[in-house]
This record gives structure tokens, C-alpha cells and sequence, in this order.
């Protein structure tokens, strides 16, 4: 049976500050050598927060400010559908398709970590993977003093390094309405980051560098 992966790829990774031509290169000569299928769930990145930034200053709700980040990670998944020569879906669920199916985000409430869950969910799935700019999940801010990889840990850990509530653009490594749903459905996250030879060993089950929370 063809492997079928879930993947939520962060804007910080698509889209840093200008487009990540480099990353995106990579992901499409590594995309044609895999022989499993993929769903790539595409992030906002800096086009996210300048523009939601620039209705929080205007006081604008976050509702508004989630609209804007909406339409960033669908413009970055638009780049990431066309670099990978597919079209990118309109809504979440199963879908018929050959090999790449490329996604953004569709309601406000939260990021599109909360949409790759669904995704997976759609499919039957319990595990998906978070592609973004850090190797791992850290006990605190990654590079500071005393910061440490954590490789393993469980929902509620993970909870206990990252409490809040959902706020646009909020600065943690998976959004609190993903981690419910994760834990409600006991869904497995697999934190890696951008390098893309490392996300395919990864996705192959093969040794890779990362965090594995359930
Ligand atoms: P992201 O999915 O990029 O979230 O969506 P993020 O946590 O800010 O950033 P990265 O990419 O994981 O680093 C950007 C913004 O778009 C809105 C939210 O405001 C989010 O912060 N958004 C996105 C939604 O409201 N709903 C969605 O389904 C997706």
C-alpha cells in the first residue's frame, strides 16, 4: 500500500521574510524521488504577521487578523502547489489525487497545524508531521541559556512548556486548538525541521533528527 503522509509545513519555513527558494528546490527534487503520497498543509509565515500586525494596530479583531494570515497561507501554498507542479485544494477532507495535495488554511480560530490534524483525521490517520525552523522541541526558548532538546513527550508535556490560548500569530510550535484535537483523538506529532533530506527520512521511517509528542 502507498504511504500516505500529513504534513503541516510552517511559513517560517515556506516563507521566512522573502520566498525560501533554496527549501523549496529541495522539497521538489526530494518530492520526485519519494514514492509515497504527501498533503503539505502550507503556513503563512511573514506575510501572516505583517499583515495581521498591521490590523492589530489598527484594532482590528483577531477574527480580521486571522482572515489576512488565512489568505497568506493560501498565497504561500500557491507557490509551493506551483513549484511542485499541482493544484492546491480548496477544502479539507479526502480528496482524490495522484501523488501532492497542497492546502492552506480556510477559518479563523486557529493556525493551520489545526487543519493538517483534520486532514489526518479525514484519512484515518493518527500521526502528522510539523515541518518548521527549529531541529526540535525545546524546555525553553531554543538558544537560550540552558535550552535543552527534548526528543520525546507526551501531550500533556508538552501542554505544560506551551500554555495559552489561540492568538493570531501566536509564536509556539503547535497552536492549543491542534494540541485538544491531538490529545482528543490521540494523534501523534513528529516536530522536524526544515531540512529536507532529514524530512524525507523521516517520512520513510528511516533515523531521523526530531521530536516525536503523544
Ligand atoms: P499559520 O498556519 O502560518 O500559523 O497561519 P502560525 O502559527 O502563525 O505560523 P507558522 O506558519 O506555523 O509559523 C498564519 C495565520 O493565519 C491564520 C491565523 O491567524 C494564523 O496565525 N489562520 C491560518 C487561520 O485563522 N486559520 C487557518 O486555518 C490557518
Amino acid at each position: 500500500m502507498t504511504r500516505l503522509i500529513v504534513a503541516s509545513l510552517g511559513g517560517s519555513v515556506i516563507m521566512p521574510g522573502t520566498p525560501n527558494v533554496e527549501f523549496l528546490r529541495d522539497l521538489r527534487r526530494e518530492m520526485a524521488r519519494f514514492k509515497g503520497k504527501v498533503i503539505f498543509v502550507i503556513g503563512g509565515g511573514t506575510t501572516a504577521r505583517l499583515y495581521a500586525g498591521a490590523l492589530s494596530k489598527l484594532d482590528n479583531s483577531k477574527k480580521d487578523q486571522d482572515f489576512v494570515g488565512i489568505q497568506a497561507t493560501q498565497l504561500n501554498a500557491e507557490l509551493v502547489a506551483r513549484v511542485l507542479g499541482v493544484e492546491r485544494t480548496d477544502k479539507i477532507g479526502k480528496h482524490n489525487f495522484k501523488k501532492v495535495l497542497v492546502s492552506g488554511g480556510f477559518e479563523p480560530g486557529h493556525s493551520s497545524d489545526f487543519d493538517t490534524v483534520e486532514f489526518a483525521l479525514a484519512y484515518g490517520i493518527k500521526k502528522v508531521f510539523n515541518i518548521t525552523n527549529v531541529d526540535y522541541i525545546y524546555s525553553k526558548k531554543p538558544g537560550s541559556p540552558g535550552a535543552r532538546a527534548i526528543k520525546k513527550l507526551s501531550w500533556k508535556e508538552f501542554r505544560a512548556l506551551f500554555p495559552g490560548r489561540w492568538t493570531p500569530g501566536m509564536n509556539i510550535p503547535f497552536d492549543p486548538p491542534a494540541i485538544r484535537l491531538c490529545e482528543k483523538k490521540s494523534v501523534k506529532v513528529i516536530f522536524i525541521g526544515s531540512n529536507v533530506k532529514n524530512m524525507f527520512q523521516a517520512f520513510k521511517e528511516e533515523k531521523f533528527v526530531g521530536s516525536v509528542v503523544k
